[in-house]
């Protein structure tokens, strides 16, 4: 982590707590966490933003969306538009999971979505990460220069400070077999490269996610250039999710 960048850890809960489950951990949260050298988010499903940006009013924690649609909005049944998450207390969003993208959504699309965050005030935080047989073949560097590129593309320099990246490799996310810090390190060292072709790279975040631990974090988020953590499993539990929040 360079001392120009905050860095910020953010827990992604998937599909998991309801509106009163979510209520639950910002309470316990809130007891635990203290100051923080880091920026904090959470990223609830839809359903509990807009309790837990009110249960987190007083909190150093803002809230994120887990997605959000392109459009400004339409006949797009079951989507969501930047607006209705930004009236529900959010902040920003997670654009581009892999989760998502194995659904469907394409660079394009996530790019879209990355502006449409931009034009409401909302910070995106872009996911990109290659595959096992992505990496195994060699091909890590090409793919995640190729999604950061396309994923960027509507991004103006002067909004750099405005955008985080997750480095997410897909063999990382909930398997428990945590990328190295020197691995991370390397990728999101690149990420960075590819970034600093048309935008400021030294001004934007760049996060790495897959199975972060407290007991891995302090490592991972000691590298030069991993700014911070995106957190699925372990952000679930208010201790663990804390205990990251201490060790950035
Ligand atoms: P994980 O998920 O921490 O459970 O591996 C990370 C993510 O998908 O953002």
């Amino acid at each position: 982590m360079s001392g120009a960048r905050r860095p910020l850890v953010a827990g992604n809960w998937k599909m998991h707590k309801t509106a009163a489950e979510a209520v639950a951990w910002c309470e316990e949260i809130e007891g635990i966490l203290g100051v923080p050298r880091a920026e904090v988010a959470v990223c609830p499903p839809f359903t509990a933003i807009e309790a837990v940006a009110r249960a987190l009013a007083d909190a150093p924690v803002w809230v994120a969306a887990q997605n959000v649609n392109e459009h400004e909005a339409g006949a797009h049944t079951g989507e969501v538009s930047a607006a209705m998450i930004a009236a529900a207390g959010a902040r920003g969003a997670v654009v581009g999971h892999s989760e998502r993208r194995a659904l469907g959504e394409t660079d394009a699309v996530i790019a879209a979505r990355v502006r449409r965050l931009l034009d409401h005030g909302l910070t995106p935080i872009l996911c990109v990460g290659e595959s096992l047989a992505q990496r195994e073949a060699g091909e890590t560097e090409e793919w995640l220069a190729r999604q950061v590129r396309a994923c960027l593309a509507h991004v103006h320099v002067e909004e750099s400070a405005r955008v985080a990246i997750a480095y997410e490799p897909i063999w990382a996310i909930g398997t428990g077999r945590t990328a190295t810090p020197e691995t991370a390190q390397a990728a999101i060292a690149h990420i960075r490269g590819v970034v600093g072709e048309r935008l400021a790279a030294g001004a934007m975040r760049i996060l790495y996610g897959g199975s972060v631990t407290p007991e891995n974090a302090g490592e991972l988020m000691a590298q030069p250039d991993v700014d911070g953590a995106l957190v699925g499993g372990a952000s679930l539990d208010a201790r663990s999710f804390a205990a990251i929040v201490h060790a950035a």
